[in-house]
């Protein structure tokens, strides 16, 4: 099926039409990617050069020298339906047709309007008020501030390995690396203490108490936490312990902000993870896969929690230029009917499930694994240490299939698919997977 297609390489990658766009890439941009690449391949001993996208469809990508690919991240996974999806292409053309760009926060587009009803109703409290923003960052660094206007309290807690985005107020609260954030420590918010993010019941068990000492100073305004660590490489928090996050954290009369930017919208096999599990927060940030390919992302208020933005009486806001873009709007509205009429969640949870007990089932036994985790189709595969990680990848890459590195010291593989992926490319993926990573260890 068109989309949906086995991988088809005809000149091993990166290509010659690639390298040649890649020492153009070197030339023209910041040098900060040129030197990760170095680093990579200092570590893992394979190059690194990448791939130039050229098109795609569906699940399948096609590289500038006409490699075609199975694509298991997505875009970050942030397209859910897949690569070009009709319906989306659809509405993006009737957009693009009548009215590009409106004016933001002053004279909104009608699509702005149904989209802000649209996440309203989907919203699980009611009564939501909604900021939308174009980047995950955007909708994490909205529900700071509306944290810190309603509660007047500066604090945050945020936890170690947490991932939300690198504009600087999300800066200071990610604990995925220090490195991203060190440099820049002179600049960003002091009033933030992290915790770690536990990994089994009794790390929950110590992380609350944690939490509780850090909230028993009474200057936390927020505590913001991602479900399932993504870039963090695919761990899930314990069972139970985003219910009791929230239960401390009311007590202590602070607001949870959960970041769904990855896990939300069926990717994590819930539309959303936090709800499953008993977590309802005040804020919630979606992002991602929420414009369907376009940038878009939104935080989500109960109105108590909203109720801060009364207090500056008009000359206190949050918006952008391009804040509801309507051709952003058009394509969420999309996306988020196609995700409804395709129970898309619902397949999200039934194929991953299925393809994380195959890929445990076939990797089990192999020296360089460690153990695949996740929910729905949000998967990570850990194996023994970085270098076998980027080797093991970049050969699935020249097989024809582009995963992502993750994890705190990218010890993991990340796996995003299309929510729409047919299950025979997964279970190929998984036989090569199983043959590059025996030939990594060997
Ligand atoms: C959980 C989470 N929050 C926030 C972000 C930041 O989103 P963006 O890169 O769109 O700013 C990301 C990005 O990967 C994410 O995974």
């Amino acid at each position: 099926m068109l989309g949906q297609e086995a991988p088809c390489i005809v000149t091993p990658p990166p290509g010659p039409r690639s390298r040649e766009f890649a020492l153009r890439l070197a030339r023209a941009e910041y040098p900060a990617n040129v030197a990760r690449r170095a680093l990579r391949e200092e570590a893992s001993g394979v190059s690194q050069l990448p791939i130039t996208y050229a098109t795609a469809q569906g699940s399948n990508v096609v590289d500038v020298d006409g490699n075609r690919y199975v694509d298991l991240t997505a875009g970050f996974g942030a397209l859910l339906l897949g690569h070009n999806d009709r319906g989306s292409a659809e509405a993006l053309r009737r957009q693009a047709g009548r009215l590009w760009h409106a004016l933001g926060d002053v004279y909104p587009s009608d699509a702005k309007i149904e989209l802000l009803e649209a996440l309203t109703a989907l919203a699980p409290f009611p009564d939501a008020r909604v900021i939308l923003g174009q980047s995950g960052a955007d909708a994490v660094s909205a529900a700071l501030k509306t944290a810190l206007l309603t509660t007047g309290k500066p604090g945050v807690v945020a936890f170690e390995g947490a991932y939300h985005g690198l504009s600087y107020g999300p800066l200071a609260v990610c604990g995925y690396r220090n490195s991203f954030r060190e440099p820049f420590r002179p600049q960003l918010n002091p009033h933030v203490r992290f915790i770690p993010f536990p990994s089994g019941a009794r790390d929950a068990s110590e992380a609350l108490d944690a939490l509780e000492g850090v909230l028993r100073s009474r200057n936390v305004g927020a505590v913001l936490v991602e479900p399932i660590l993504g870039r963090g490489g695919c761990i899930p928090a314990p069972a139970g312990f985003l219910q009791a996050v929230g239960e401390l954290t009311r007590r202590y009369e602070a607001l949870v902000i959960v970041d769904e930017i990855w896990t939300g919208l069926g990717r994590s096999g819930s539309f959303l993870l936090s709800v499953e599990q008993g977590l309802l927060a005040d804020l919630i940030c979606l992002g991602k896969g929420l414009g369907g390919g376009l940038p878009l992302s939104a935080c989500l208020g109960t109105p108590a929690a909203m109720h801060g933005w009364t207090r500056g009486r008009g000359d206190v806001v949050h918006t952008s230029t391009f804040s509801g873009s309507p051709l952003a709007c058009a394509t969420a509205l999309t996306l988020l009917s196609e995700l409804r009429r395709q129970d898309l969640s619902r397949r999200s949870a039934v194929v991953g499930a299925a393809w994380v007990e195959k890929l445990h089932t076939h990797l089990r036994g192999i020296p360089g694994y460690v153990e695949v985790r996740g929910a729905g189709l949000m998967v990570g595969v850990e194996l023994t240490s970085a270098a076998v990680a980027f080797e093991v990848g970049r050969k699935l890459l020249t097989d024809g299939y582009i995963t992502l590195g993750g994890g705190r010291d990218y010890e993991a593989l990340t796996l995003t698919p299309p929510l729409t992926i047919e299950e025979h490319l997964l279970d190929s993926f998984t036989e090569a997977l199983v043959l590059r990573l025996r030939e990594a260890v060997r």
